[in-house]
């Protein structure tokens, strides 16, 4: 490689760098990288991009390649360079002798004598390549080819941020080839239908997830790394791995072996395993899943009779009514499942309060769009005293957001109160400030909570009963 060489090189990358950093349009990104590389290498260059079937490689943007080149056919994924699309780059130094080359005898005519092919690989999936074309024969320098993988490197990133702008969901429509594979790669990563549920009940929420982000290395010998661990989520905003299993009870041994063993070596992750049972109450709640539509269902045991709710709510009133003597704060209640705590709450508290009540939308897996107040207080809460009022907290999902909501206008101070917290199923990180009863991980209905909308009426809060 010549000095004059390497000196374009420099400046091709940084002039690419540059334009990712900025708010360039991918097609000229794209442009600029593809020119800049046949420029540098004195020949031809072109992008090539899978199209939405997978299966056909596109030109998407090219440089110097004849017309008549461009118009052979349609190349065919699996017979065009084939390594390259499962990840690997190919040099080819002889293109007469190469029976590598789809369109062999169109290359010859425009005169290509040598072709290198570097993958564009995401989340280690080739969805297309840069190729190279030189009229000369000649062999390609490992500096070379180093060059052309960080072009395809950034090739990458630019395709990367695209997709993740667009939301991955409009990709269809979009003209651009790669994209929509992406999308479909992006799609089936997941290896099990319940970790696209989970993804899905997040993007609800709005909570921004990485799947498999990360492997941990959990045993090693003196050769190096005997094992990893690579949690399924990952969760940002709670600064939280998840690892969502579906497998029977007993199979979950050695996972949970692998998961003591991670906590022990990195202290400082958080990690929570989600088991089949913990997986179907989330979508039981939801009124789907296997549990929801399994048929028979009823009562079993009793958690806290009328009695016991009746004293622990009395005794969350007084506190509450010692704790804002002069505040008159205001209660939001969050519909529906609060309905008898709430009732009874307020009957209890001997100060002056405000009150009313709010309603969020409920994920159903098929609907598209996010979260929402369906009713909204009718209060304005600025410099006031708010006090959240829920039956039960189990993720704290939904109080979370309800808080970062209504902290947005501005009130004075915002305290928790939850009848029942289902502590070990915690994933947001919630502080909550009146609790009725921490009760264990199962399924609970009766005041005021349900299954698929009954038993909100039974005065006491049992476990449902699965009878199939
Ligand atoms: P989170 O967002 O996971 O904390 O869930 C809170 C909401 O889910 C509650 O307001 C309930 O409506 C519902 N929920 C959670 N666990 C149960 C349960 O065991 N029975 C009935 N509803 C539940
Ligand atoms: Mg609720």
């Amino acid at each position: 490689m010549t000095t004059a060489n390497v000196r374009d090189y420099y400046k091709l990358v940084r002039r690419a760098t540059a334009e990712l950093n900025g708010e360039v349009a991918l097609e000229q990104f794209s442009a600029t990288v593809i020119r800049g590389i046949a420029r540098c290498m004195d020949g031809a260059a072109s992008l090539l991009l899978l199209d939405s079937t997978g299966k056909k490689l596109v030109h998407s943007t090219s440089w110097k390649l004849p017309q008549s080149y461009l118009k052979k056919g349609v190349l065919d994924a699996r017979k065009s360079i084939t390594e390259v699309i499962k990840g690997q780059p190919i040099a080819i130094e002889h293109v007469r002798r190469s029976r590598r080359l789809q369109y062999r005898e169109q290359a010859i005519k425009a005169g290509f004598a040598s072709i290198l092919a570097i993958p564009i690989d995401i989340d280690g999936c080739a969805i297309g390549s840069i190729r190279v074309y030189l009229r000369q024969q000649r062999e390609f320098t490992n500096n070379e080819v180093a060059f052309i993988k960080t072009m395809t490197g950034l090739m990458s990133l630019a395709l990367e941020r695209m997709y993740r702008q667009s939301g991955g969901a409009e990709l269809e429509d979009k003209t651009l080839p790669g994209l929509a594979v992406l999308a479909d790669v992006k799609k089936t990563r997941f290896q099990h239908p319940s970790e696209e549920e989970f993804a899905s009940i997040l993007n609800f929420y709005n909570i921004e997830w990485v799947y498999e982000p990360r492997s941990f290395a959990i045993n090693w010998n003196d050769d190096g790394v005997t094992q990893m661990f690579t949690p399924d989520f990952y969760l940002p905003r709670f600064d939280l791995y998840i690892e969502l299993t579906t497998m029977k009870q007993r199979s979950i041994t050695t996972k949970n072996r692998k998961l003591r063993r991670l906590r022990h070596l990195y202290p400082d992750v958080k990690i929570t395993l989600l088991n089949k049972k913990n997986f179907e109450h989330m979508l039981a709640r939801f009124g789907s899943g296997p549990l929801a539509e399994s048929k028979g269902h009823g009562v079993g045991d009793v958690l806290y009779s009328a009695a016991q709710i009746r004293q622990r709510v009395s005794e969350l009133a007084q506190r509450i009514s010692a704790d804002y003597v002069g505040k008159t704060p205001l209660l939001i209640g969050m519909l529906r499942g609060v309905l008898c705590f709430m009732s009874d709450l307020v009957q209890n508290i001997s100060i002056p309060i405000n009150v009313d009540l709010m309603s969020l939308s409920s994920y159903k897996s098929e609907q598209g769009k996010g979260v929402q107040i369906t009713k909204d207080i009718g209060m304005d809460i600025v410099g006031k005293h708010v006090i959240m009022v829920e039956d039960i907290v189990d993720t704290g999902i939904t109080i979370e957001y309800i808080v970062n909501q209504l902290r947005l206008r501005k009130p004075r101070s915002i305290k928790i109160c939850t009848l029942l917290d289902k502590k070990v199923r915690r994933l947001a990180d919630v502080k909550l400030d009146y609790v009725g009863f921490e009760i264990p991980d199962e399924f609970v209905i009766g005041y005021g909570l349900d299954f698929k909308e009954e038993y909100r009426n039974l005065p006491f809060i049992g476990i449902l009963k699965s009878t199939a």
